[in-house]
């Protein structure tokens, strides 16, 4: 693990890092989102070893970083509809999935005949795209089926020896993954809400987004799995009901923008929705580590950000070990 100024990155780290990824390694990176696990996304054998590492379903693709929206062009076929979503949304928190040019290697798309690109609003993850000079693949650099890392330490606790660098750059900014959406059909679907709110998309779309259901979910497999998940319990409390009985507060955690009516064992309290998102996953591996018995997260409203964090916190939530209260 390396320290590296997220602003200005030190040109000698990122050419250390890209070196790395061009001999077949793997580079944890920051990114505005979450921290990432790159390699080659041209390099099959790279991809791979990303599943490996992570303990990922083969039949969930990754998501390609670009680090320029013209790199686009050779890897999906690209109309004035993508062109435009690019110009307006890159860099930043969305993710394109495309119909994928032949140069895709099938690892990466998980056998699927579209690709995810995605350029991230991160200096360090821009330099070291261009530095290597090749799309890299990044999955968000968590053990598969735990919280994403929003730092460098969730990195190493999760994946430590089994990478081969970690790029510490702090905490990243938005806390949540990217918003996905399919513009493959003529219909524009979301797959994934997450860091782009979904109102800014639909200003620009001029129509609400798609929600795919049925066979359609077929296409986000990553949708299929159970996610995010602390190995807490985590329940949903609206704040109007009782909690449930057999949940003593005494033993648990709270995490919420509001003060809950009595005393838990510990009580984390947000400013916004903007800081309930950045700290969600922190705050789970935390209370992890203090040996919480359950966490109890407020429910949020799901205007802006709060729709992603309303998933995140759905799929954080564990029916099998606990009822929780759903609104
Ligand atoms: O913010 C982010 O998106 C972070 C940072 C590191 O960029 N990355 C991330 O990657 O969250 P990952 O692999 O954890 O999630 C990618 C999501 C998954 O739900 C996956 O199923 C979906 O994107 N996806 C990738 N390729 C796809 C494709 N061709 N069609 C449909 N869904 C796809
Ligand atoms: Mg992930």
């Amino acid at each position: 693990m390396i320290e590296i100024d997220p602003w200005n990155p030190e040109p000698v780290l990122i050419a250390r890092a890209a070196a790395i990824l061009r001999k077949g390694g793997l580079v944890a990176f920051p990114t505005e989102t979450v921290y990432g696990l790159g390699a080659d996304g041209l390099d099959p054998q790279a991809v791979r070893k990303i599943f490996q590492v992570k303990g990922r379903p083969q039949d969930n693709p990754l998501i390609l970083h670009l680090s320029a929206p013209q790199e686009a062009e050779e890897l999906a076929e690209l109309d004035g509809r993508a062109r435009a979503v690019m110009d307006a949304f890159w860099p930043g928190p969305l993710t394109l999935v495309l119909p994928a040019r032949p140069v895709v290697p099938e690892a990466v798309r998980a056998g699927l005949p579209t690709v995810a690109l995605r350029m991230p609003d991160h200096p360090v993850a821009l330099a070291l795209v261009r530095k290597t000079g090749r799309p890299m693949a990044g999955p968000s650099a968590n053990r598969s089926g735990r919280p994403s890392p929003t730092d460098a330490a969730a990195v190493e606790a999760d994946l430590g020896e089994r990478v081969d660098l970690v790029l510490d750059a702090g905490s990243v900014g938005i806390g949540l993954e990217s918003t996905v959406i399919d513009l493959t059909g003529e219909k524009v679907l979301l797959l994934r809400p997450g860091g782009m709110p979904v109102e800014r998309l639909e200003k620009f779309f001029s129509t609400p987004l798609e929600i795919p259901g049925g066979s359609e979910k077929k296409r986000s497999p990553g949708t299929r799995y159970r996610h995010y998940a602390p190995e807490v319990p985590v329940h949903i409390w609206d704040m109007k009901e009782e909690l449930p009985r057999a949940l003593d507060p005494a033993q648990s955690a709270f995490m919420g923008m509001t003060s809950p009516p009595f005393g838990f064992a510990r009580v984390v309290l947000f400013d916004s929705q903007e800081s309930y998102a950045r700290g969600v996953f922190a705050a789970f591996r935390r209370f992890e580590a203090e040996g919480i018995r359950h966490i109890v997260a407020e429910w949020p409203d799901p205007s802006g950000i709060g729709l992603a964090l309303q998933d995140r916190i759905q799929n954080a939530t564990s029916p099998a070990t606990f009822p929780a209260t759903i609104p």
